[in-house]
């Protein structure tokens, strides 16, 4: 039941999988909360691949099917298929959900089809696939074709199938300590590779004291490091700018840093909501505490040439943090880069004339995707594209040209991009 409420949410009203989850399996023991996210988290994962095989084994297109009878079939191929539930009692329980939570009158349909996707198999299924459709070998890696593309298109070949397996295995989570508030040591935890703020999580983050007074969050490595290479790269002293900091994860990290240097922050976001999230994440810091404003990034709301660090970690489809966000991979369409790539533009032309002369902007995107990272900072004038890798040479295999690329496989991070520019002294 719980799975299933929190597979309507996210399908029928887009909610976000963890926070749903957290809702519905409130309340629940230790061991079926686990078995609640496994059923969410694969049947997310692997949503295109499970309605082809719903569809085939039901012999009609799956929208003739109701939405809330899909999220239960999806919910029970996943256990035919890949989890250790008997086929039996995956079917009775998933018919018994559907009576409880439809009606009688879709059990039998539920019932059908069900015991044709568990008798095949998942080897027979990938075979029927094979011969039923052309997207059957995406669909069997559990990517839309269009984003198998954009990964092909940045890395060798043979790491291809490496990467793709990655999106598909659940990260272990960060933390992150907000500098000057925590030590490193409080959270427990191996320490994480590159980022010196950070340890791996080893039980549940809510139960550290430095989690829940806010002076530690989770943060994955690779956001610690694009915040990091910011504090790292050389500019003149000065304010330091998020452009786009909801929900104030790296905005966080980065305050901290900047009071290090006897420095503040300016973290700004569009949504007030995700702006009062930023507020409270930083409200932990002591006077002169960082300043957090609701603005539209595109128009600005502080003087031209005034920061000398600026954040501008985009609005992007978020291709490199699949792992996080199962369902995305569904969700988006290529079509999203046409209203994504335009704000893009916009907002690291805002970002620039934010800069003061001589100040650095890192231009950064939960995606690899060519046409939001290193096409957006190409295209920008008046800035200097600096070596990021430079500014992190610790980091093996992380050069992307003169551009820093993190990837799940290579660095069990999100495949982060980091794009370091300078604006030059005026001449
Ligand atoms: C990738 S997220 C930022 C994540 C954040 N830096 C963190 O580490 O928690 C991008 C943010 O940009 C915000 N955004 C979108 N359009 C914007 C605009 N025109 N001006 C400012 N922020 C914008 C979104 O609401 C979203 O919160």
């Amino acid at each position: 039941m719980a799975a299933y409420r929190t597979l309507r949410a996210i399908t029928a009203d887009d909610a976000y999988a963890n926070l749903a989850l957290a809702e519905h399996t409130a309340g629940l023991s230790a061991r079926d909360a686990a078995f609640a996210t496994e059923l969410v988290a694969g049947a997310c994962r692997s949503l295109g691949l499970y309605d082809a095989i719903i569809a085939s084994a039901a012999g009609r297109p799956l929208r003739s099917l109701q939405p809330a009878v899909i999220d239960l079939l999806r919910l029970g191929t996943h256990q035919l298929l890949e989890l250790r539930v008997p086929s039996h009692a995956a079917v009775a329980a998933t018919v018994e959900l559907a009576r409880q939570v439809l009606s009688q009158r879709v059990t039998g349909v539920v019932n059908a089809i069900l015991r044709k996707v568990a008798a095949l198999g998942a080897e027979g299924w990938a075979t029927r696939l094979r011969t039923e459709r052309a997207d059957a070998e995406a669909l069997l890696v559990r990517h839309p074709q269009w984003i198998i593309d954009a990964y092909a298109d940045l890395l060798p070949a043979g790491e291809l199938p490496a990467a793709l397996v990655a999106n598909n295995e659940p990260p272990v989570p960060h933390l992150v300590i907000r500098p000057g508030l925590a030590e490193v040591a409080e959270l427990g935890g191996r320490p994480l590779r590159w980022s010196p703020f950070g340890v791996e999580a080893s039980g549940n983050p809510a139960d550290l004291s430095a989690v829940v007074q806010g002076r530690a969050g989770v943060q994955d490595e690779g956001s610690q490091l694009i915040a990091w290479a910011l504090a790292r790269v050389g500019a003149p002293p000065g304010p330091w700018l998020d452009l786009c900091a909801g929900p104030g994860g790296k905005a966080a990290l980065l305050a901290g840093l900047a009071r290090d240097k006897g420095e503040r922050l300016l973290a700004s976001e569009l949504q007030p909501h995700r702006a009062a999230l930023v507020a409270r994440a930083l409200d932990v810091y002591p006077e002169p505490k960082p300043v957090v404003i609701a603005a539209d990034g595109t128009r600005p709301a502080w003087p031209s040439n005034r920061f000398v660090r600026v954040l501008l970690d985009a609005p992007c489809t978020g291709l490199g943090a699949l792992r996080r966000r199962p369902e995305a991979r569904w969700r988006r369409k290529p079509s999203d880069l046409d209203a994504l790539v335009p704000l893009q533009h916009q907002l690291l032309e805002a970002a620039i004339n934010a800069t003061a002369p001589g100040g650095v902007i890192a231009y950064a995107t939960c995606s690899p995707h060519r046409r939001e990272t290193s096409a957006i900072v190409e295209a920008a004038e008046g800035v200097e594209i600096m070596d990021a890798h430079a500014v992190l040479p610790e980091i093996p295999d992380a050069a992307r040209g003169r551009y820093l690329q993190l990837w799940p496989h290579r660095h069990g991070t999100d495949a982060m991009f980091l794009a370091l520019l300078r604006k030059p002294v005026a001449t």
